[in-house]
């Protein structure tokens, strides 16, 4: 199991996102980018016109997670752009094993989340559609929140899940993960990890990257 680091810009300084992208470039996996639309959460960011900019600014793989109403609409539109990966939410999705099928359909890997209340059971079905499920250790829509250990035990049963699906799913985290959070969060099963405040906040956010996946290794 490789462990992946994925810092998300929502904690960068939006006035600087190419040298914010460039300063992790060398040390991170992907860059992890938050669209929000103030309707899915209450919070608003950037759309497909600023992921289609840093897709020519940035020299990192675009992770999008789409906190979105209706990404059945816009999800295929990203990974058209290029992106590398794009999360759709299982709980405004309409359609989604038609949606991944179009995300996969233009070339990217597709990521299903789930909020912290948001059952797998429900979910499990879809394992063959999806190239990644995003399970979110916080509530939606903004960083710097504590990271919810409540969560715990349903990163076990997805790793038990991909395990029995057999496929090459990854288990992302996104909410919280902080040297202090990463280490029980990668015991539960979790591989890839999004983290905002933890590298952007840092003084050096290469070295956090590198801080993280050492811990996250332990
Ligand atoms: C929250 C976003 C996260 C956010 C994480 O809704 O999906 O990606 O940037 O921020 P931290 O790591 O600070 O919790
Ligand atoms: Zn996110």
């Amino acid at each position: 199991m490789a462990i992946q680091i994925s810092p998300s810009i929502l904690s960068a300084d939006f006035a600087r996102l190419a040298d914010e992208a460039a300063a992790v470039a060398h040390s991170a996996d992907w860059l992890h980018v938050d669209v929000m639309d103030n309707h899915f959460v209450p919070n608003l960011t950037l759309g497909l016109p600023i992921v289609e900019s840093l897709l020519k600014a940035a020299a990192l793989p675009l992770d999008c997670h789409l906190m979105i109403e209706d990404p059945d609409r816009w999800a295929p539109a990203y990974a058209e752009a290029g992106a590398g990966s794009v999360t759709i939410h299982a709980e405004a999705a309409r359609a989604p094993v038609r949606t991944l099928r179009e995300i996969r359909g233009r070339g990217a890997r597709a990521g299903l989340a789930l909020n912290p209340a948001t059952p797998l059971d429900a979910y499990a079905d879809l394992a063959p559609e999806v190239d990644m499920f995003l399970l979110m250790t916080v509530e939606p829509g903004f960083g710097g929140q504590k990271f919810l250990d409540l969560v715990l035990p349903k990163i076990r049963r997805a790793r038990e899940l991909i395990g029995r699906t057999g496929g090459d799913i990854w288990l992302q985290v996104d909410g919280g993960v902080s040297g202090e959070t990463i280490e029980r969060a990668a015991e539960a099963g979790a591989d890839v990890f999004v983290a905002g405040s933890a590298v952007y906040g840092a003084g050096d956010p290469a070295a956090a990257v590198d801080a993280l996946r050492a811990q996250a290794r332990k």
